[in-house]
């Protein structure tokens, strides 16, 4: 048998800028970035909004314009508005309308997509810009503390279907990405407070010593003080793209999906509310039940698990929800399990799964025992209670948790 074994090698670079204020007038970074990718004439720029964000900054639309004049930006058209939140990610109409704008406004493989939103606008965009002409620029610019601690600097995108989340997506590499902090002003109590799941998610796989900062900040941050979430998220954004860049494995061909921490549950039980929680609220009952599943396995400590619950709900998370429950198996479409099927599908056929044997160290599983896992969920439904109170005590004398 002939055969020719090639070797494709590809170095991907990418910047994550961390400013405020992008949008004015003589802000150097946005036309730092088109100008530096300009080769004859400018290319096309298409932007494309997140409508709460636009909502929120009503004169957000006219600053995107006068910057593209001045800085010699040639737009596509009007920025292009995408109704924000999950719904964005759940109706293919989207995908197809924004591969419309990008047709009718001729961009080219050197052209522009910026998007300006929450995750799932930006999910939803990169995954347009990626399959149209097979991949076209993308300049991300999260507005959410999710989006701008983890959802926005990957590289991944992706919508949902068939009631599954982010069945269809790519790995393609951003352009660039602004992290502008300006925008986090508005967001709802519930926006603000989402994005902390997934920093908290890092610190507890990968460093301790973020996790005791967000422990030591968890009071400031619930009452949304802006220094330490500035730092929460250059730190959480640091953490995602070292590992991105240094895992081994950038777009996930094997089965080991480290900061998918969580996940199996969050995914599903997005899933089964039907959107009703967040993602980030998703992700922080899925990091409660799989810290406490560890800790029943014996891998995790108990004075471990409990430094965990109880920062969950100082940051202000839900531990459960009614849907969590052990009901049903694996196949069962409606039950809580599914979600290790569905993972498994997602990863490739093997079961890999994070697990926890300290606070910031992770470590693989290939299976669970459900009877366990019903127990976790048990456990953490009647801890939740308990700890909850604890925690009111703690937050009136101030002192120190865990
Ligand atoms: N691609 C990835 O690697 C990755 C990683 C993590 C999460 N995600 C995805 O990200 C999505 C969640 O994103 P999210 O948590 O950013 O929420 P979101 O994008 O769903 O936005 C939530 C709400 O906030 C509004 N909003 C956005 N910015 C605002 C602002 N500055 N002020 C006021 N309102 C604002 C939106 O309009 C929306 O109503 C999920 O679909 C999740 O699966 C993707
Ligand atoms: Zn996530």
């Amino acid at each position: 048998v002939e055969s020719i074994n090639q070797r494709v090698d590809l170095t991907l670079r990418y910047s994550v800028y961390f400013t405020e204020h992008c949008f004015a007038p003589h802000h150097p970074v946005l036309k730092g970035i088109i100008s530096g990718g300009r080769e004859e004439a400018p290319h096309p720029v298409l932007f494309v909004v997140d409508r709460g964000v636009a909502d929120h900054f009503p004169e957000l639309l006219s600053a995107i314009a006068s910057y593209g004049e001045r800085n010699g930006f040639r737009p596509a058209a009007s920025p292009f508005l995408v109704q924000g939140g999950e719904e964005a990610k759940n109706h293919p109409e989207w995908v197809t309308a924004l591969h419309r704008q990008i047709d009718q406004g001729k961009l080219c493989r050197h052209s522009y997509v910026i998007v300006v939103g929450g995750g799932s606008v930006i999910d939803l965009a990169g995954y347009a810009a990626a399959t149209a002409h097979r991949g076209i620029r993308l300049v991300r610019i999260p507005t959410t503390v999710l989006a701008q601690a983890d959802a926005a600097i990957g590289v991944k995108n992706g919508v949902n279907a068939f009631g599954k989340k982010n069945f269809l997506g790519t790995f393609s590499t951003p352009y660039a990405v602004i992290n502008d902090a300006a925008f986090l002003t508005t967001l709802s109590d519930r926006d603000w407070r989402s994005g902390i799941a997934e920093a908290i998610k890092v610190a507890l796989i990968k460093d301790r010593l973020f996790f005791s900062f967000i422990e030591r900040e968890a009071l400031k941050l619930s009452r949304r003080s802006t220094a330490p979430m500035k730092e929460l998220i250059a730190w959480s954004a640091r953490l995602h793209l070292n590992h991105i860049a240094t895992g081994g494995d950038p777009f996930e061909l094997g089965t080991s999906r480290p900061l998918d921490f969580g996940h199996w549950a969050a995914h599903r039980l997005e899933a089964l509310t039907k959107f009703r929680l967040r993602h980030g609220e998703a992700v922080a009952i899925g990091v409660a039940l799989d810290s406490t599943y560890s800790y029943l396995s014996g891998w995790l400590s108990e004075q471990a698990w409990r430094r965990i619950i109880s920062l969950l709900i100082a940051i202000g998370f839900e531990c459960t929800a009614p849907e969590l429950t052990a009901g049903g198996d694996e196949n069962d479409p409606n039950a809580l399990f599914m979600g290790l099927t569905e993972f498994r599908e997602h990863l490739g056929g093997k079961l890999t799964l994070m697990m926890l044997k300290g606070i910031g160290q992770g470590m693989e599983v290939y299976e669970v025992d459900l009877p366990r896992m019903a127990r976790a969920i048990d456990l953490l439904k009647g801890s939740t209670r308990s700890l909850s109170i604890d925690q009111k005590e703690v937050k009136k004398k101030g002192m120190k948790y865990a």
